[in-house]
């Protein structure tokens, strides 16, 4: 029996959204309260698969620590810490790049997605990116992770490594790991179209809240986010078929850790122009103090740095022990 432990991560690759928040930043700080260790890693090792700036790599790293915190995710009660300060995922990505075989990585939807047309020139480092993943996972025996849709594939891959491993070593070492699957109502969309997922990446601001957005904008992007014409259904079933409505509600229910029926009974029927200014004071009142509290912390990014430095001590002292057995039992 492996002793429950949560881990994930975030790819420091610039701008976090109300979509990251609520899929996955919130539900980061609300774990760290229900008496299991949670592990958060800013991971700058995978985004250099893809090309990144230096200075904007060091600065999106600090700003996504300062998410975290300001998100609510405590860094004494969680280990927070940045990737590539602890060598050992590295040094267990690569028995694991010799555990996994070509053709499992070859099914890899994401790199398909990812690597594009152009697949010949892509990193070796985006085609081996799951098996880094699996030993960021399992070099702390981690049971549970907290996974969108996109990372399932990634997430069997690691069970498979695991389970390979410990079939080609007789060993029951590494543990065969959870999916925690995020529900419907964390799915956040585009403000802009009700088919597309609110993204750092997509090309109109309008479409999206930034975490550093400011009371104003925020508001401002709540008030003008698409709908029809209609007003709001008086029953949770008339809002299939209406995406953007369903996103709108789907945030209010997030945002006020209410269930969708709840909101429904409190909303239902109302025109957008009433249900609307609702929803942007909430979104104020929930999202601005977390862009208040960024930009207080990244005012001294040499206590983010601190901060992270005692992270990656105490991610080491899980790790290094772990990564020692596997050496044991390989024969190294
Ligand atoms: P990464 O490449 O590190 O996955 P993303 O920015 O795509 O970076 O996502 C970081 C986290 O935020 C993931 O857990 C992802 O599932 C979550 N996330 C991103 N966008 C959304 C969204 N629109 N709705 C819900 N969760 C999201
Ligand atoms: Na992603």
């Amino acid at each position: 029996a492996f002793t429950p432990r949560v881990f994930s991560g975030i790819q420091p690759s610039g701008g976090l959204t109300l979509g990251n928040y609520l899929g996955a930043l919130k539900r980061f700080a609300d774990a760290q309260d229900k008496g299991i260790e949670t592990i958060y890693c800013m991971v700058d090792l995978h985004a250099i698969t893809v090309w990144q700036d230096p200075a904007k790599l060091r600065h999106a790293t600090r700003e996504l620590c300062a998410g975290f915190i300001a998100s609510g995710v405590d860094p004494q009660k969680s280990i927070l810490f940045n990737q590539s300060q602890v060598a050992e995922h590295a040094q267990m990505a690569w028995i694991f790049n010799c555990v996994a075989r070509m053709g499992w990585m070859k099914r890899m939807t994401q790199f398909k997605d990812k690597a594009g047309k152009n697949a010949e020139n892509a990193s070796l480092g985006l085609f081996g990116y799951p098996a880094l993943m699996a030993a960021d996972i399992l070099v702390y025996h981690a049971t549970h992770v907290p996974v969108g849709e996109d990372q399932k594939q990634h997430l069997e891959l690691t069970r498979d490594i695991a389970m390979k491993f410990n079939h080609d070593y007789g060993v029951d070492f590494f543990p065969i790991t959870e999916p925690v699957i995020e529900g419907a109502a964390t799915r956040v969309m585009s403000l802009r179209d009700g088919s597309k997922k609110m993204s750092k990446s997509d090309p109109s601001d309008m479409s999206r809240i930034n975490l550093t957005d400011d009371a104003d904008t925020i508001a401002k992007k709540i008030r003008k986010a698409k709908t029809d014409p209609e007003p709001l259904p008086s029953e949770v079933e008339g809002l299939e078929n209406r995406p953007e409505a369903r996103n709108l509600i789907n945030i209010f229910a997030a945002l006020s850790d209410q269930t969708v029926d709840q909101v429904m009974a409190e909303v239902g029927g109302k025109a957008f122009s009433e249900f609307k200014p609702m929803l942007a004071d909430l979104a104020v009142a929930q999202m601005s103090p977390i862009s208040t509290e960024m930009s207080r912390l990244m005012q001294d990014t040499a206590e983010i740095d601190r901060i992270l430095e005692a992270g990656a001590d105490r991610a080491r002292a899980i790790a290094a022990p772990i990564l020692q057995r596997t050496y044991d039992i390989v024969g190294m």
